[in-house]
């Protein structure tokens, strides 16, 4: 079975799914077999390919609730290297439909387990909290990717999530490592920006990744192009910075 990474950050809006789907394609791109898994109700990471949460059938949701669904009936296809477990709307019942229960945070493991997908990484893009789906997410990985926003506030809130995730380390997944902190939407030449990174580096000596994501417009953009920053403006400073993260989590696994 190939590498299972999960993003999480119970903060909003830093990165997540801008990660997930980029450093997906940049994999790809690389020459591994990815498969991107949404899990956020919100299904920004399946909007933003192209996919409408709103309408697909069968998503995340139909794997974690029915247990005679194959892992491969659910995949939506990127391109040659990529596909997608898409997220759909009715995500957000889940707790009601199968129990916020913590067994219940096992069934995503089971069916990656079962599955017979030839792929080298699994990512999966987590909403903004720590409920059922996010325990999904951190209970079928064995590594963490958190992606922080370089401002002051949002660097805070990753000392109490570290703490969340050794809790369900301790408790569910004692398998689960931290591959790494990555600052996000590093808005060049600010001082106060600078000033977090910095911080940031002294926090997390040996786990900041030495890539940083700054921000960038085509960053944005791509998913209303139903795209990756990687074929919508390949030249782009985003799509080089997920590159050269790319070659770092690769570099990264090889211990
Ligand atoms: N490097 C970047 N440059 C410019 N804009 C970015 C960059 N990364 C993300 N964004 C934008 O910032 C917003 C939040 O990003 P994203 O959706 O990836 O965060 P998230 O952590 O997944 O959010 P949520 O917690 O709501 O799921 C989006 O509008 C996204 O397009
Ligand atoms: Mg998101």
């Amino acid at each position: 079975m190939g590498r299972v990474i999960v993003v999480a950050n119970q903060k909003g809006g830093v990165g997540k799914t801008t990660t997930v789907a980029n450093l997906g394609a940049a994999l790809a791109e690389l020459g591994q077999r990815v498969v991107l898994i949404d899990l956020d109700p919100q299904g920004s990471l399946t909007a933003g390919l192209g996919f409408d949460p709103y309408s697909l059938t069968r998503t995340a949701y139909t794997l974690l609730t029915r247990e005679r669904v194959s892992f491969g009936s659910v995949l939506r296809t990127v391109n040659d290297r990529l596909v997608l477990v898409p997220a759909s709307v009715d995500l957000a019942l889940l707790d009601v439909e199968i129990g916020a229960d913590t067994q219940h945070a096992f069934r995503l493991r089971a069916a990656i387990e079962s599955s017979r997908v030839a792929a080298d990484f699994f990512l999966i893009d987590t909403p903004p909290n720590l409920g059922l789906l996010t325990a999904n997410g951190l209970v079928a990985a064995r590594e963490l990717l958190v992606p922080v926003q370089c401002t002051y506030l949002a660097m805070r809130g990753v000392r109490g999530l570290l703490e969340s995730v050794g809790r369900i380390h301790d408790r569910l997944n004692p398998e689960l490592e931290l591959l790494g902190v990555l600052a996000t939407l590093y808005k060049a030449g600010s001082e106060h920006a600078y000033e977090v990174l910095e911080e940031l580096r002294v926090t997390f000596p040996s786990r900041l990744l030495s890539t940083v994501i700054e921000e960038d417009d085509a960053a944005a953009q791509a998913p209303a192009a139903h795209q990756t920053v990687l074929t919508y403006r390949p030249q782009s400073e985003s799509a080089g910075a997920f590159k050269r993260l790319a070659a770092e989590v690769i570099r990264n696994g090889r211990h």
